[in-house]
């Protein structure tokens, strides 16, 4: 598959209509594991809308990456009941471990790590994803526990 096919599949799959802009997006970010500049101005291309535009969307939605991914992903949840519930523990942790902060990967390439809205565990926060699987009522030390899971 060429490389504008990815773009032109997906909109052939969602449409053209503005509310389709996110399930094409997303489809990008499945296939390729980011959105690049190129992708984020071929799709603008077909959505008749600045690049601007495009990466304002990818960007709000911070689900979206816009830049190549370690291969795990972890995603804590920054919104307000993670926050106050003790996100920045979970931040230090993974801080301390991997030495990496939002919007940065490991050196090794292992891991990047994004602070995301609300995952919708909000009863048992903080909560973070690692490659979209939940982890709930995180403190400093399980933290710990499960970057060593993923790191054997
Ligand atoms: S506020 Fe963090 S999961 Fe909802």
């Amino acid at each position: 598959m060429t490389e504008i096919n990815i773009v032109k599949d997906a909109v052939k799959k969602h449409g053209r209509k503005r509310e389709s802009l996110m399930p094409v997006l997303q489809e990008i970010v499945k296939q390729e594991n980011y959105l690049s500049e190129e992708r984020l101005m071929e799709i603008a291309k077909e959505f008749d809308l600045s690049s601007a535009e495009v990466y304002g969307v990818a960007t709000f939605y911070s689900f979206l990456p816009v830049k190549p991914m370690g291969e795990n992903v972890i995603k804590v949840c920054q919104t307000i009941v993670c926050d106050m519930k003790g996100k920045e523990a979970v931040l230090d942790a993974i801080k301390d471990k991997l030495n990496i902060v939002p919007g940065q990967t490991s050196a090794d390439g292992k891991f990047s790590l994004m602070a995301v809205n609300c995952i919708g565990q909000c009863s048992n926060a903080p909560a973070m994803l690692v490659n979209d699987k939940p982890y709930i009522n995180l403190t400093y030390e399980n933290v710990v526990k499960i970057i060593d899971e993923y790191q054997s």
